[in-house]
């Protein structure tokens, strides 16, 4: 328990961030590579211990509430799934939990596609872990954690882009993730007079209610179909082997692969011109070959590309959500996007 000297218990403050992701989407759960990384906005939970085997908290935004014993295993819906979820894989893990009041709050837009959710669960697990005085588990098991409470307990079979980039977040660099080995490898990512902005399409995304597990699946087939294991070693030549739309599928899977090596490359050049192209690209492949933009999302594109954006495309899980847009000096962002820049992963703050 978190107590003072003087035996009153004391809170502790957990921040974890949101992330944009650069180049390299649905990759993830292919044992592809991907480009994130985290953003300065995020999810602070303060968690003090508190008498019982009770966890009571607040989620101060929502001005909306639950109370449940540790022990339970009762699923619910929403916002309430995550922490519930959470609470049980730690259990799950082995970390001997405390009665805790938590009190959440944030700052990355919900259901934009910045990832709200792996910071709730990255910064509750932290936050409930201090309160505890428990071991924190190995960053990359703790990422897998919280994966389990999406796949489990909210129902979207994501992977672990979010919370790797929540964990692993450096100031100034992106991060090149490689899936198959959970390598992290910090890429300087200084943008001088550029810029990087997110426009809110306007459409709510939710990864467990959108086509997202669908896509999942489709790769799955895929993989049956090509008799390999993941889409990583998947080739081009591969594609004739499968009927439409697994063909689409993997060919955006193994483009994505190439475009996240030819980003770091660009990155190390300072290339903006070409990174901005090889977002445009990323975008066409996930509209035409992995379908998962909408219209509201396609006009979100085009007032950025309008406003003179060097590329342009549909961030993170996709059927809504925000988009990603890179500006050079010249360019003219909407007054309403916001700009992102790569900041600290998950900590404690107190
Ligand atoms: C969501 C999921 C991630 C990843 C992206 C697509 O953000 O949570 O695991 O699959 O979509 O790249």
């Amino acid at each position: 328990m978190a107590d003072t000297a003087a035996g009153a218990v004391t809170s502790v403050t957990a921040f974890a961030p949101g992330r944009v992701n650069l180049i390299g989407e649905h990759t993830d759960y292919n044992q592809g590579l991907a480009l994130p990384f985290a953003i300065a906005e995020g999810v602070t939970v303060e968690a003090a211990a508190i008498e019982g085997d009770r966890i009571e908290v607040s989620a101060l935004d929502l001005a909306e509430r639950d109370t449940f014993e540790i022990a339970t295993s009762a699923k619910v819906e929403g916002w309430r799934a995550f922490i519930r979820g959470i609470v049980a894989e730690l259990r799950r893990a082995g970390v001997e939990l405390v009665g805790t009041r938590l009190r959440i709050s944030g700052n990355v837009p919900q259901g934009g596609g910045l990832s709200s959710s792996a910071a709730l669960e990255v910064a509750a697990a932290l936050a409930l872990i201090a309160a505890a005085d428990g071991e924190c588990p190995k960053r990359v098991e703790l990422a897998k954690l919280c994966s389990r409470v999406e796949n489990e307990w909210v129902g979207a079979q994501t992977g672990l882009l979010d919370q790797l980039t929540s964990l692993y977040g450096e100031e100034d660099h992106a991060l090149r993730i490689d899936f198959r080995s959970l390598e992290v490898t910090p890429v300087t990512l200084e943008l001088r007079d550029h810029r990087l902005v997110m426009l809110d399409s306007g459409e709510q995304h939710s990864n467990a209610a959108s086509g997202y597990n669908e896509r999942r699946a489709e790769c799955a087939r895929a993989c049956e179909t090509l008799g390999i294991e993941s889409l990583r070693e998947a080739t081009l030549d591969h594609l004739s082997q499968l009927p439409e739309p697994l063909d689409r599928r993997a060919r955006h899977v193994i483009t994505s692969n190439k475009r996240v090596n030819d980003a770091v490359e660009a990155l190390r050049r300072n290339d903006f011109e070409r990174l901005g192209g090889l977002i445009d690209e990323s975008h066409a492949s996930l509209r035409d070959d992995y379908e998962v933009s909408t219209p509201a999302v396609e006009a979100t594109v085009e007032r950025l590309k309008d406003s003179g954006a060097l590329g342009a495309r549909i961030m993170g899980g996709g059927f809504g959500g925000s988009v990603l847009g890179l500006f050079g000096p010249e360019g003219d962002p909407p007054d309403e996007a916001l700009s992102v820049r790569p900041g600290v992963g998950a900590r404690l703050l107190s």
